[in-house]
């Protein structure tokens, strides 16, 4: 059993019609075996598709005995005529055709395989990510892979015309403060000294401006150490770019011409530039998300006045405490049975909401809080609710960003459910005009919404020290279908307002001095005006592969507890290791390891 010197002619599913009735050779996996007596089929698989192979008695007897032999994913060389199927079979890309085969190879035998290697299969996701490279030999995956380097392929390209500077910017290097933790590598020159993966290359990228690069893109590696969620990952790549002596307008036109260029050579759709824009404050009154779906309606509406001098308490109450009462209507579905509100009611409580009410206005009202409303008022909260006959208007009341969490949530999952979604469409959208901070309860101060390094906008700067709550940003979002695709923001290239944001983030003059001291140093050294954009490289061949899951579209994810199944990492280290780095495990931690 070894290779032969063979050369391979091609692919499987690359070979034209201009090798018809000649001798080719193909070498890839048996995706499976037939022996039918007299006749063997052996469909062969590589990266580009699948191809029949045909032995039968015309076939020499050593090949014959071969490819008896054949068993799913051995590896197979095989040389024989190209030539058309007398049974075609329509339901493979290349099943006009097949290949005759004059001699047969077997370069490599296989175990059975632990699950079937085939399109969309259902196996348990544990034992696909544990032997990921049978995994990533199902079609669907490979055509993901090959997905995503083409994209990568448009973002060199693309950013190369544009006039950007592909810089690596280092793995190993100090904390940045994009709000996730960090994963941390021990020194072992300076013991109980760390070094922090990035979270994104912002600092550098920043400094990169300082220097003169003026236009720089990075395809990025970035870590963060934060709960796992289908779209996201602790390490996941973003296409990250930044330019000098530039505006919001450039940075998104620049966002959106590569978008266009995406969507059109990989989907053959023209995107319809320029691309919507929502502010912050709309977006969330409308959709009650900063990252809506606009595939859909269902749009949040505002019915406090409706109810205010209702004797609900549930919704006076709310009220009078501050709050807010908002529904969403689902046209059509004032018939949905007690079960369905129920579900509902659950998916709300996701977001802390206390409750879910519900009516359907017509002639016979049916709903949850018919009691406290007579049939006429429910006609008039119907109307401001802007809801039809037999409609469903489902109510939440409460704190203004617990309404919106959980309408906007709930929006979703209806749309999910319902169907209510178009499939294959892309509906992009910026959100514009972000808060500047956000209040932690935590931490109970204000923390940055984007990063410490965005401008405020000039018309709110004197809200700084009065109403930091109020400040808007010169930050942007771009969004896809519900995902956050991608952020940036035009950066404070002033170093006394950078110093003052650090104060009013808490940090002390000491703390941003330690942290920063390298970024403030370079500011005093001539900083252009500059800002940019990241990406999310996953999410965005995400969206295109039409996955929810970002792990489909990366060779070897990690799974929730962010530990890789395949190569069980992370592990534990030798006690050299451990002893060169100066670092001891707590007592007990490492017990398991030391047992096994
Ligand atoms: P931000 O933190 O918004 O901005 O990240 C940019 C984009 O990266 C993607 N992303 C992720 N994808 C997968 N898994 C994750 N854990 C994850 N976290 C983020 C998202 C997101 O929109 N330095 C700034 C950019 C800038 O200001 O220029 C930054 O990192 O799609
Ligand atoms: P109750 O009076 O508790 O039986 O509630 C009557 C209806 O109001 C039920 O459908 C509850 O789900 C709903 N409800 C309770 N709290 C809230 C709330 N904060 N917002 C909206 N509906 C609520």
């Amino acid at each position: 059993m070894s290779g032969t010197n063979w050369k391979r002619t091609g692919r499987c599913a690359e070979l034209n019609d201009e090798y018809l009735g000649q001798e080719v050779i193909l070498k890839g996996w048996a995706d499976h075996q037939r022996d039918l007596g007299g006749l063997v089929f052996i469909t062969l698989r590589d990266r580009s598709g699948m191809m029949q192979l045909l032995i039968d008695e015309e076939s020499p007897a050593s090949a014959f005995e071969t490819a008896q032999k054949v068993r799913a994913e051995y590896v197979v060389e095989a040389r024989g005529i190209y030539q058309k199927r007398q049974d075609p079979n329509p339901d493979m890309p290349t099943g006009d055709y097949e290949l005759h085969v004059s001699d047969l190879r077997i370069v490599n035998r296989s175990k059975t395989p632990p699950f079937y290697i085939e399109e969309n299969s259902d196996t348990k996701d544990s034992l696909r990510l544990e032997h990921r490279y049978l995994d990533l030999r199902r079609p669907d995956m490979m055509r993901t892979l090959m997905l995503r380097s083409k994209v990568s392929g448009i973002t060199r390209r693309y950013f190369e015309e544009e006039g950007f500077v592909d810089v690596e910017t280092p793995m190993l290097g100090k904390s940045t403060p994009e709000g996730a933790r960090d994963y941390l590598v021990p020194s072992r020159v300076f013991p109980g000294y760390f070094f922090a993966l990035p979270q994104s290359p912002q600092l550098y990228k920043q400094l990169l401006m300082v220097a003169g690069v003026d236009r720089y893109i990075q395809i990025a590696k970035c870590f963060r150490d934060e709960d796992l969620r289908a779209d996201r990952q602790p390490e996941f790549t973003q296409i990250d770019f930044e330019l000098s002596f530039t505006d919001e307008e450039e940075i998104m036109a620049i966002t959106e011409g590569f978008l266009a260029r995406v969507m059109r050579e990989v989907k053959g759709i023209e995107l319809e530039l320029p691309l919507p824009r929502l502010t912050w404050e709309e977006a969330m009154t409308r959709f009650g998300s900063d990252k809506p779906d606009l595939r859909f309606g269902m749009e949040l509406k505002d019915i406090s006045d409706a109810v205010k001098g209702s004797s609900f308490r549930v919704f006076t109450g709310a009220l009078e405490a501050g709050g807010s009462v908002q529904c969403i209507v689902v046209p059509g579905a004032g018939d949905s049975s007690r079960k369905v509100i129920d579900y509902y009611t659950e998916d709300v409580r996701r977001f802390q909401a206390k409750g879910l009410a519900w009516f359907s206005p017509g002639d016979e009202p049916r709903g949850s809080i018919n009691k406290f409303f007579t049939p006429e008022e429910l006609r008039e909260l119907g109307a401001a609710a802007g809801a039809e006959d037999g409609d469903l208007v489902l109510i939440v009341a409460d704190q203004l960003d617990v309404v919106r969490a959980s309408l906007g949530g709930l929006r979703q999952t209806i749309a999910k459910e319902n169907k209510l979604i178009p499939e294959d469409s892309f509906n992009f959208t910026w959100v514009t005009e972000f808060p500047l901070f956000e209040y932690s309860e935590e931490e109970d101060r204000y923390v940055s919404k984007h990063h410490p390094f965005t401008q405020p906008m000039d018309e709110d700067l004197e809200l700084l020290d009065s109403d930091q709550g109020k400040v808007r940003s010169r930050a942007y979002d771009i969004v896809c279908n519900g995902y956050e695709l991608g952020g940036g923001s035009l950066r404070i290239h002033d170093p006394e307002l950078q110093e003052r944001m650090f104060t009013l983030l808490g940090f002390s003059a000491e703390e941003a001095r330690s942290q920063f001291d390298f970024l403030l140093q370079a500011f005093e050294y001539g900083v252009p005006p500059h800002g940019g954009l990241a990406l999310g490289f996953d999410r965005l061949v995400m969206i295109l592969a039409g996955t929810s899951d970002i792990r489909d579209v990366i060779a070897f994810p990690k799974v929730q507890s962010s530990a890789d199944l395949m190569t069980k990492a992370p592990g534990p280290v030798s006690e050299k290791q451990m002893e060169e780095l100066r670092l001891k495990t707590a007592a007990g931690l490492n017990e398991k390891d030391s047992e096994d």
